[in-house]
């Protein structure tokens, strides 16, 4: 099968990328990869901002493609985030890979923010190898949490979402009550190796629940009254009641996450269990559901993002675009925008 030089665009929140990647069925060459990240102009306002974030899309997009591309169009179709996200900041994005798109008369494709992150496993060398459908994927990011059966490239089924908060969320707005800067998540990871995640006993919604479904609105509450009283307290301990919150609220997610996990892989026997978005980059995370799979289902092959790719990045876009590509699914240029709701 021949190859595709896909230009990738992703302007979905608060990351400006573009990429150029080389793909084929077997084979992924990443070519261009550019990130530039609006963290430091977010941090200030203690979260994204919708309609800073738009604005500056537009002089990081422009200059990304032009360093991408060269001034050139040496591509043969374009991957643009379409939605999930904010709209006026996927506009961005999706105005900038239209202009392209008529310009070049190269066929271009909106792309499912989630599906560019289910892609971003498939990125990884050794997680293409061990690549067999049927397969189930754990999305978790700032504004996701989803639990996706994965039947074949671009196709899918959510058999799990949040009901309320998505688990980043969960991550932040514990960060916030704290004190701690946005975005939470890491923090709490870094607070968390210090603290003793039974000092405080949070609960773990929906866990029983038979359903796939998620909620973490009630462990935000539960982290709020268990944090009052250590909010005056002496400063000592309340650095220690910080590290020992943070560390149980993080096992109290995490234990949710997996359990859930778990259970969807064996009902839906499938072959291996991607783990993808934002929170995915937690360490406890990671090797705790490697664990729980290692030890209750073997032969299911466990497939994390490598690193690089877990936060919002455009190789992931370009690598889902050439997944829709391929099952002929192609957007109209004149008629692309942007869909803020989209699900999978
Ligand atoms: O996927 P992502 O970069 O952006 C979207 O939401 O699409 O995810 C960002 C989320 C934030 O909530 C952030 O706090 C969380 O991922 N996050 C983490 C860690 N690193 C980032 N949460 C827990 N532990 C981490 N190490
Ligand atoms: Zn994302």
């Amino acid at each position: 099968m021949k190859s595709l030089r896909i230009l990738g665009i992703e302007t979905s929140c608060d990351e400006t990328a573009v990429s150029v990647l080389l793909v084929s069925k077997t084979s992924v060459t990443v070519e261009q990869d550019l990130v530039s990240s609006q963290i430091p102009i977010h941090q200030k306002y203690g979260g994204v901002v919708p309609e800073v974030a738009a604005r500056s899309h537009v002089p990081e997009t422009v200059s990304l493609i032009t360093q991408a591309l060269g001034g050139g169009m040496a591509f043969d179709a374009i991957a643009v985030t379409s939605g999930p996200g904010l709209a006026t900041a996927l506009r961005v994005g999706i105005e900038a890979a239209r202009v392209l798109a008529w310009l070049s008369g190269k066929p271009i494709v909106g792309v499912n923010h989630l599906e560019g992150h289910l892609a971003s496993a498939w990125l990884n060398p050794e997680n293409r190898k061990r690549w067999k459908f049927p397969l189930l994927a754990l999305v978790v990011s700032g504004g996701h949490t989803e639990l996706v059966l994965m039947k074949d490239f671009a196709k899918y089924r959510i058999i799990g979402e949040t009901r309320d908060d998505a688990a980043g969320e969960a991550f932040d707005k514990t960060a916030k009550l704290m004190g701690l800067p946005y975005p939470g998540g890491p923090q709490i990871a870094k607070l968390a190796l210090e603290g003793n995640a039974e000092m405080f006993l949070l609960p773990r919604p929906m866990m029983k629940d038979p359903s796939f479904d998620f909620s973490f609105s009630g462990l935000k509450t539960a982290v709020r009254l268990a944090w009052e009283p250590w909010m005056k307290g002496p400063t000592e301990r309340q650095e220690q009641a910080k590290r020992d919150l943070a560390a149980s609220t993080q096992q109290a997610i995490i234990d949710v996450l997996i359990d859930k996990t778990t259970r969807a892989a064996k009902k839906f026997k499938v072959c291996g269990v991607l783990l993808v978005g934002g929170v995915s980059a937690n360490e406890a995370l990671r090797t705790q559901l490697a664990h729980r799979l290692e030890q209750e289902l073997p032969v299911v092959a466990f497939l994390p993002s490598d690193r690089k790719y877990i936060t919002d990045n455009a190789a992931m876009i370009a690598a889902a675009g050439a997944w829709n590509l391929w099952r002929g699914k192609k957007s109209d240029w004149k008629k692309l925008d942007a869909d803020p709701e989209r699900s999978l």
